[in-house]
Formats: structure tokens, C-alpha cells, sequence
């Protein structure tokens, strides 16, 4: 019996891997140049982090997430995304006490058991950098530049950057119950998983892909007009930022994200050159998050770059792969050995340099001074 790769997940072979290491050099060079630092977070956890995180009433909690009993009565779950691990790993290391502001930048490959098609999988992999420690506006027009700056990098055209704020824990209520009194009459059309989740959490409903949830919610009431002052004039002064760095932006009142920790500013970074799936990398605000984890009062911001769907929008030749300077042709069994010994790269292995050859300028070596190798 032929054993095949798990239905939803991708072999990255070599030519496409030439791809992503590029785009992984370019991101990184980025991050370096704002001053983040690398981390690397298991990737599982208590299945708690992401349910208290992430929303129990979130397609990813409800019916996404990898989960096992790793023992008695302990569940642990394949991470689902990158910002809650991170969170945690800030505050069991108290990382707030090293620096007032804390830029971490991450890769690596997230889980969800999401139905498979273009553009989706089920392991899937995730450029993502927090920013912990500062509230301000210009940090979210900072972060939102970085992320432009990045896709500048890499030479991907076709993108528009859409932005939203989802409010505080102050003015959100007031627009979920002015949702809710929407939502009513929608009832008897909703989907049964949205009819289940509008009372609890009604900004769901808005983020649900199906056809009759989508028209039903056409004239809902948008949170913009919910705003409390702090919440617009925040905004306000994002906005103002992105322009005067010449960030192009659009504005998008519907947006809600799939993940519950969010507070005002959000965002989604979409392509025009994807089908369906076509958010390339999408983020925000989550000044509530590090407290609900245990944490001290500490704003953040982030945002992740799906690696499978920008490596898709990469025209080949982008990039350069790393060629070799030498190529060593043999004939004859002794030729043979003695490549296998000049391939070895080691300087300190049995070979020296002895000179250099006069014309080629490729250097001479000898094997233990007694085996000149000539060209
Ligand atoms: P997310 O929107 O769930 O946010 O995922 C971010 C990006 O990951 C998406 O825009 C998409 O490009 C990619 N992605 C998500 N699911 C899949 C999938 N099943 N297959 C392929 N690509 C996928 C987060 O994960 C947040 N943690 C982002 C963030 C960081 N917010 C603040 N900091």
C-alpha cells in the first residue's frame, strides 16, 4: 500500500523551497532593521491557551483545533496560530520586565482542521510578529508599514490593505446588542452554527462565509458608528499615519476576524491574484490579551503572513537560488575518491591549500603534501 501525505497538507520540495527561503530572508531582514528579536515557541500547548485566547464560540475552538490528551485529564493542542504562544511565553519568562516594549518575530507551521482547498490547509505555515508593551496609534501605523515594507521586499503587487477597528471592551457591547437587535429578524435564515452563536457572540455572524448568512447581514450596523472617543480617535490617528508614510490602505467597516482577542485596530492584507482564500497576511490590536492570560495590563499588536499563499503570488525569478562556485567532473575510480576528500569543506580535514592555479585562480590542494591535484 502507497503511503500518501495527510489529506490538507503540503511537501514543500526543492525549487519551491528556494522560494520560501527567500521570502524568509527578506522578512527577516526587515524585522532586523525594526529592531525584532526571533523567537521560537512550542508547537503544542495546553489546549486552555487557545480557548481563553483565541474564543470558545470561534470556528478555530469549536472545530478546529488538533487536540490530545497528552495525560490524565491534561489536553494539549497543535497551535492554531502564533499569537497566543507567544503571550505566553511572555509572560512565564516576564519578558515586560526586560524592556517597556517587546518586538518578537516568529516562523514556523500552525494547525487547523479547516475544510482543504486552494490556498487552505490544514498544516499550514505563518510569518507572524507581535509587538508587546505600547497602546499608541503610531505603532499600529508602524506595524502596518513593516508589513508593506515586507511585501515591497519581495515585489508582490496586487495587494490592498483593508483596516477596521473593532472597538474596546467599553464600546464594543453597546454594537453587539445593537447587532443582536439586527440579528433578530435574521433568525429563521441564519445557518444553524449562526443562530447558535448570535447571542453570545454576534460579530461571528458577520465573519461567516456562507451564502445566506453573507446577504442577511448586508445592512447590519457597522461598529465605526460605535466608536467610543478614545477607540475613533485612536483610528483617526492611525489613518492620519499610514498617509503621511504613504502606506496605501483601505477602509473596510465589515471586517471582524475569526479570532475573539482583538480590540480596535484590525486589519487584512488582500490579493487580487488569489481565489477564495485571498487574505495574504492579517492582524491587529489585542490590548486585552496578556491579562486575560495571566499577565500584566499590556497592549499588543500583530500580525501573520500566510508563507503557502505569498509563495503562490512569487513569479518565478523573483529570487536567485544559491548556485554552486565549483563543479567537480571525475573520470576514474581514483578521480572519484579524491573528490569525495575535495568536497569536504572542512579547511582543517587531511587537505591544504598549496597554490592557486595561475590562470583558472581555483586553488591547487594536496593531500597530505603528497598528492598534488592538477588541472
Ligand atoms: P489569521 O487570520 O487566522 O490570523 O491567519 C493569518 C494568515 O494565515 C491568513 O491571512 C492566511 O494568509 C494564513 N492562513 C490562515 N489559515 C490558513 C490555512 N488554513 N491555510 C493556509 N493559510 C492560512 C492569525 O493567525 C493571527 N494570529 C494573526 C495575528 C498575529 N494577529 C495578531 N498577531
Amino acid at each position: 500500500m502507497n503511503i500518501q501525505a495527510i489529506k490538507g497538507v503540503k511537501d514543500i520540495l526543492p525549487g519551491e523551497v528556494e522560494v520560501w527561503q527567500y521570502i524568509e530572508n527578506k522578512a527577516r531582514a526587515v524585522f532586523e532593521t525594526y529592531g525584532f528579536s526571533e523567537i521560537r515557541a512550542p508547537i503544542f500547548e495546553y489546549t486552555e491557551l487557545f480557548s481563553r485566547s483565541i474564543g470558545e464560540t470561534t470556528d478555530i475552538v469549536e472545530k478546529e483545533m488538533y487536540t490530545f490528551e497528552e495525560s490524565a485529564g491534561k489536553k494539549v493542542t497543535l497551535r492554531p496560530e502564533g499569537t497566543a504562544p507567544v503571550v505566553r511565553a511572555y509572560i512565564e519568562h516576564q519578558l515586560y520586565n526586560k524592556s517597556h516594549i517587546t518586538k518578537l518575530y516568529y516562523f514556523g507551521p500552525m494547525f487547523r482542521h479547516e475544510r482543504p482547498q486552494a490556498g487552505r490547509y490544514r498544516q499550514f505555515y505563518q510569518i507572524g510578529a507581535e509587538v508587546l508593551g505600547i497602546d499608541s496609534p503610531l505603532l499600529d501605523a508602524e506595524v502596518l508599514s513593516m508589513l508593506s515594507n515586507i511585501m515591497e521586499a519581495i515585489d508582490i503587487k496586487g495587494l490592498d490593505l483593508q483596516i477596521n477597528s473593532l472597538g474596546c471592551k467599553d464600546c464594543r457591547p453597546k454594537y453587539k446588542e445593537a447587532l443582536k437587535q439586527f440579528l433578530k429578524d435574521k433568525h429563521p435564515v441564519l445557518c444553524e452554527n449562526c443562530q447558535r452563536r448570535m447571542d453570545r457572540n454576534p460579530l461571528r455572524v458577520l465573519d461567516c462565509k456562507g451564502k445566506t448568512c453573507k446577504d442577511a447581514v448586508k445592512d447590519a450596523p457597522v461598529i465605526l458608528d460605535y466608536l467610543c472617543d478614545g477607540c475613533k480617535k485612536h483610528f483617526d490617528k492611525v489613518n492620519d499615519t499610514l498617509n503621511t508614510l504613504k502606506v496605501p490602505y483601505s477602509m473596510n467597516p465589515r471586517l471582524v476576524r475569526g479570532l475573539d482577542y482583538y480590540t480596535k485596530t484590525t486589519f487584512e492584507l488582500v490579493s487580487t491574484n488569489l481565489g477564495a482564500q485571498n487574505a495574504v497576511a492579517a492582524g491587529g490590536r489585542y490590548d486585552g490579551l496578556v491579562e486575560e492570560l495571566g499577565g500584566p495590563k499590556t497592549p499588543g499588536i500583530g500580525f501573520a503572513i500566510g508563507m503557502e499563499r505569498l509563495a503562490s503570488l512569487m513569479e518565478k525569478g523573483n529570487f536567485k537560488t544559491n548556485k554552486p562556485d565549483i563543479f567537480i567532473a571525475t573520470l576514474g575510480a581514483q578521480a572519484k575518491y579524491m573528490s569525495v576528500i575535495l568536497m569536504d569543506s572542512n579547511p582543517n580535514h587531511i587537505l591544504k591549500i598549496s597554490k592557486s592555479h595561475p590562470i583558472l585562480k581555483i586553488p591547487f590542494y594536496t593531500l597530505q603534501d603528497s598528492f598534488v591535484l592538477k588541472f
